[in-house]
């Protein structure tokens, strides 16, 4: 990443470069609140003074200056003739719904709990969670999440699954699974996708029960109950069997929330529930299989999400890292596609043995 850029830097200029890093924190709050406030979005419509935007605003001078200042040495926004007036960052603001998504998701989720980084990396587990709630791990509590933490983290998570699911959907269904087992099937947004590409397929839909009871729900509405098994489990639970019976099992999203270890477990009990020749499909977002720096990014500090707010011992992996554990637990990698919707690979595995 970024190696380039990082060779040809002047000691003057990573010196600024690494000032950028150190008041990051000051730097996001700032043009986040400034966007909250409208104000970003009052300049997209045209540049305007300090007086136009307090007056429209009902902001002191002070607090106005202070924050548009540091949209200024952000690039976010410019002063032109005593007008404030907005820049191609401040755009992204207003207007693209990654940056939206990723701002919220940082603040609402994140912010609180990245103070107790440190102790969590140490303990591997998620201390800055009970910023949250009294749970373990966030998923116990995804649906009870207080607002706005429940709306950014659901935002956060299908923007990036939802953009991936209609390309991978017809490499599934081109195995032609008829019995699909949908491990970590959350609310049941890809049960549905497949419920409604195929009519004969059934789903098993696998996850903690807090989840599939929003699931049950979402299928009951559209009509779907009746091809559908739900199967609550705990994936860490020690005596952990999946339901058999199933010639493809589908993870989205899903093994990025546990160890490494924990993986291998996970494969390995999904290989014992599958007859030889049955199908894994994994979809995941990797940081070593994206094609842009801003992907790989966005992906690589997602994971001290997974540290201090999750489960304490998970994160965004490298491809190479699940494969390795999914050979180990008895698969073989029939075939990868990279680049599906935002920065997805689907990694078809087929059971060994006759
Ligand atoms: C990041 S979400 C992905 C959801 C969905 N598959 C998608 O692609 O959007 C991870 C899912 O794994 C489930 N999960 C996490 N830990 C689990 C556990 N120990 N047992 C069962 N499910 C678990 C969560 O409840 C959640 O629904």
């Amino acid at each position: 990443m970024k190696k380039k850029f990082i060779a040809e830097l002047t000691a003057f200029q990573a010196r600024y470069e690494a000032q950028k890093i150190a008041f990051g924190p000051v730097v996001f709050q700032c043009v986040r609140i400034a966007w909250k406030k409208g104000l970003l979005n009052s300049l997209a419509q045209g540049a305007m003074s300090s007086d136009q935007l307090i007056e429209k605003h009902q902001i002191s001078v002070y607090a106005l200056h202070t924050l548009l200042e540091s949209c200024l040495s952000a690039g976010v926004v410019a002063m032109e003739d005593n007008c404030w007036r907005l820049e191609k960052i401040g755009y992204m603001l207003v207007n693209d719904k990654l940056t939206q998504v990723n701002f919220n998701y940082i603040n609402d989720v994140c912010w609180q709990g990245l103070f107790e980084l440190e102790q969590s990396l140490d303990a591997e587990e998620p201390l800055g969670l009970a910023h949250l709630g009294p749970w373990k791990t966030i998923y116990e509590g995804l649906s009870d999440l207080p607002e706005p933490a429940k709306t950014s983290w659901f935002e956060f998570d299908h923007f990036y699954s939802d953009s991936a699911f209609p390309d991978a959907l017809a490499k599934v269904f081109a195995a032609a699974p008829q019995r699909l087992m949908d491990v970590g099937a959350n609310t049941g947004k890809w049960a549905l996708q497949c419920l409604r590409y195929n009519s004969d397929v059934e789903l098993t839909l696998v996850d903690l029960p807090i989840q599939l009871n929003v699931a049950q729900k979402n299928l009951e509405q559209a009509g779907f109950l009746g091809r559908v098994s739900l199967a609550p489990r705990d994936l860490l639970a020690a005596d952990l069997a999946f339901p058999k019976g199933h010639d493809a099992i589908w993870m989205s999203q899903f093994l990025s929330c546990f160890s490494l270890a924990e993986i291998g477990k996970i494969l390995e009990r999904a290989a014992n529930a599958l007859s030889a020749g049955g199908k894994l499909f994994i979809l995941d977002t990797f940081w070593d299989r994206q094609q842009y720096d801003i992907a790989a990014f966005c992906l690589i500090n997602t994971s001290p999400y997974f540290t201090c707010m999750a489960s304490g011992n998970s994160k965004i992996y490298r491809a190479t890292e699940y494969i390795a554990c999914a050979e180990q637990a008895g698969f073989a990698l029939t075939q990868s596609w990279d680049g599906l919707g935002l920065s997805h690979t689907l990694l078809q595995f087929q059971k060994n043995g006759t």
